[in-house]
């Protein structure tokens, strides 16, 4: 059974009661939530970073430089997110957030919009979504979904701005780009006022994201990581789960 590294039983009982005993939650995620619905991480063995060079395909100065190769890459990752679904990690959290809707925020790097998905509503996202679209000149912006976007552009198309027909990009925070003000100091806000926050699936690599964690550190908050594998951060982790999040995600947040 994977487990928590070490004592699996005590450390699930000890999870449950600091839940208990707890106010505010943050689920800090990343790609690896993402995984078991069939969309690769970044940085795994068979992720995209493996494969494709970031800074030609998901840089600011790519998209300026070379915009249709940037638009074919994302709307291939834009074709799996549609045909993908959420998996149990994601509905665990959205029926947690259920019983607790003043109390549980997700804080997601993912653009997948897959949290949505699985029922959750208070959903932070730092690195935008990729079904959002935003104009590079006059900044018009345009939110469409999973179910909608391939019936409003067509993948042998570059996206035209209806207002002033210039190139639209994916809402979407690329390298060299800065996150979303608003998203960034709520994030900030809530991890440093939570009392417990899961860590689930990310590698801890990118910044500023990955300084979260020690916002709520300071608030002596809890920390629980759930990762097949150790991290950049699993030593400040309170309690490490080695094991995939849609297969114990349910039993942590003791929801069915
Ligand atoms: N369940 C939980 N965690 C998993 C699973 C799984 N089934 N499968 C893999 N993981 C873990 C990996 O061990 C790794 O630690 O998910 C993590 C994925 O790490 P990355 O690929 O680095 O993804 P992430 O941390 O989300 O990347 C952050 O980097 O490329 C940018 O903007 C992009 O938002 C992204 C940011």
């Amino acid at each position: 059974m994977e487990g928590i590294h070490g004592d699996y039983p005590n450390d699930m009982d000890q999870i449950h009661k600091i839940i208990e005993k707890s106010e505010n939650f943050v689920f800090f995620t990343g790609a690896g939530i993402s995984r078991e619905s069939g969309i690769p991480t970044f940085r795994d063995k068979d992720g995209l970073w493996k494969k494709y060079d970031p800074a030609k395909l998901a840089s600011h100065s790519a998209f300026i430089s070379n915009p249709k190769l940037v638009w074919d890459f994302f709307y291939s990752r834009q074709r799996l997110v549609c045909q993908a679904d959420c998996n149990n990690a994601h509905t665990a959290i959205g029926k947690f957030e259920n019983t607790r809707p003043e109390r549980s925020h997700v804080i997601t790097q993912n653009i997948d919009r897959l949290h949505q998905r699985g029922g959750s509503q208070n959903v932070i996202e730092l690195h935008g979504n990729i079904f959002g679209m935003v104009c590079i000149a006059c900044g018009k912006s345009e939110q469409y979904d999973y179910f909608n976007f391939f019936d409003n552009f067509d993948e042998e198309k570059i996206p035209i701005c209806p207002v002033c027909n210039n190139i639209l990009k994916p809402d979407v925070v690329l390298f060299e780009e800065q996150l979303p003000q608003e998203a960034w100091s709520q994030a900030v806000r809530l991890s440093s006022v939570c009392d417990v926050m899961f860590v689930i699936g990310t590698s801890l690599n990118v910044s500023p994201a990955n300084t979260l964690p020690y916002h709520a550190v300071k608030n002596h908050a809890v920390l629980v990581e759930v990762n097949p594998n150790v991290t950049e951060m699993t030593a400040l982790m309170d309690f490490s789960i080695r094991a995939r999040a849609s297969k114990i995600l349910s039993k942590i947040l003791n929801v069915d």
